[in-house]
């Protein structure tokens, strides 16, 4: 290869790197973990960024002298060779002292910040919330009220109070983050980690399944919406109750194919309190459908064109879904969808 060639393809590679890393730039992006919107996050950016700058700092003074020395000391043709030296007791014992003084300095808010963040929370305004990993989209418990709550996908919580959460998995390991609302924590079969949040206004967050959990891992997204004590209450009443099942219409055709498909293989995986048989824990609770607005792990919104391509073709959508193509006929999604829109 000519050197002029190795140059352009080496100018080249830095173009694509550098669109690459400015792609990741941006001052609106709904996961910015840099504009946290709840005390839980705002105390771990307070601690990530002094700990940046001091590492920013070390890093350029380490590498620029790295660099003079690089430079100054460089072997010159015909130049003279430079004193050799064994060492330097002096400069070791500062380059050991230093980091060792620096690191134990950045340890102190560092251990009492994981204490406070792991500490479990107490008192009345605190909402237990079990949270389950599957592939691929998250399911959620609320295991405060009887009979307990079950959703999918969409985490509703109240603004304010407390959220702590039981993580677990179905599965394989995956990672439960919303970076505006708080760190990240990792859901493993077999084990029940726990994680404190908490939203200080009505939003819509959005998450992301942060640990590599195969075919789809990248689209095993998450909301969280927020909304004030009093609206959650609400909501969780509404949630308690059983589904009301149409009767009459298009919808009521919907509610006949979701029990009659396949002789009840959308029941098999779907429960719909409601709808007797309708108990299988496979996929989400679709008790309530209608009042998410994202589903299929947050890849759509909730609408009839959407749902209608993913009853379509499920792994079209989602590759490796577990919900395959049942290749359902036109005339039965038109209804089901119709049904599952009522599910509010
Ligand atoms: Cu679940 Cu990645």
């Amino acid at each position: 290869m000519t050197t002029k060639r190795a140059r352009r393809l080496v100018g080249a590679f830095l173009a694509i790197a550098a669109v690459g890393l400015l792609a990741a730039c941006s001052n609106v992006g709904p996961q910015d973990a840099l504009h946290p919107e709840g005390p839980v996050a705002r105390d771990q950016l307070n601690l990530f960024t002094p700990v940046f700058w001091i590492a920013t700092a070390v890093f350029v003074l380490v590498e620029g002298m790295v660099i003079v020395a690089a430079v100054k000391f460089r072997e010159r043709r015909g130049g003279p060779q430079p004193v050799q030296v064994h060492g330097n007791t002096k400069l070791e014992i500062g380059w050991t002292i230093a980091p060792a003084v620096l690191l134990a300095a950045i340890s102190v808010p560092t251990v009492a910040m994981i204490f406070s963040q792991a500490a479990v929370p107490t008192g009345d305004d605190v909402v237990h919330i079990k949270v389950t990993g599957h592939q691929w989209w998250w399911e959620y418990e609320y295991t405060d009220v009887d009979p307990p709550v079950k959703t999918g996908t969409e985490m509703v919580i109240p603004t304010g109070k407390k959220i702590y959460m039981e993580i677990e998995s179905a599965d394989v390991i995956h990672s439960f983050w919303v970076p505006k609302l708080g760190g990240k924590q990792d859901a493993i079969p077999g084990r029940t980690n726990h994680l404190t949040l908490v939203a200080e206004k009505p939003d819509l967050y959005y998450g992301q399944c942060a640990e590599f959990c195969a075919l789809s891992h990248a689209n095993m997204r998450l909301r969280v919406r927020s909304m004030p004590p009093a609206e959650f209450d609400a909501w969780i009443a509404g949630q308690q109750k059983d589904a009301v099942i149409p009767t009459s219409g298009l919808a009521a055709e919907g509610a006949r194919a979701f029990k009659e498909f396949q002789n009840g293989t959308c029941m098999s995986c779907h429960t719909i309190r409601g709808i007797e048989g309708a108990a299988g824990t496979v996929g989400p609770d679709l008790t309530h459908f209608a009042d998410r607005t994202w589903f299929a792990g947050a890849m759509l919104e909730t609408n009839k064109e959407n749902l209608i391509t993913w009853l379509r073709d499920p792994p079209a959508v989602k590759p490796g879904s577990l919900m395959p193509n049942y290749h359902i006929p036109e005339d039965t999604i038109a209804a089901l969808v119709e049904f599952l829109l009522s599910l509010k």
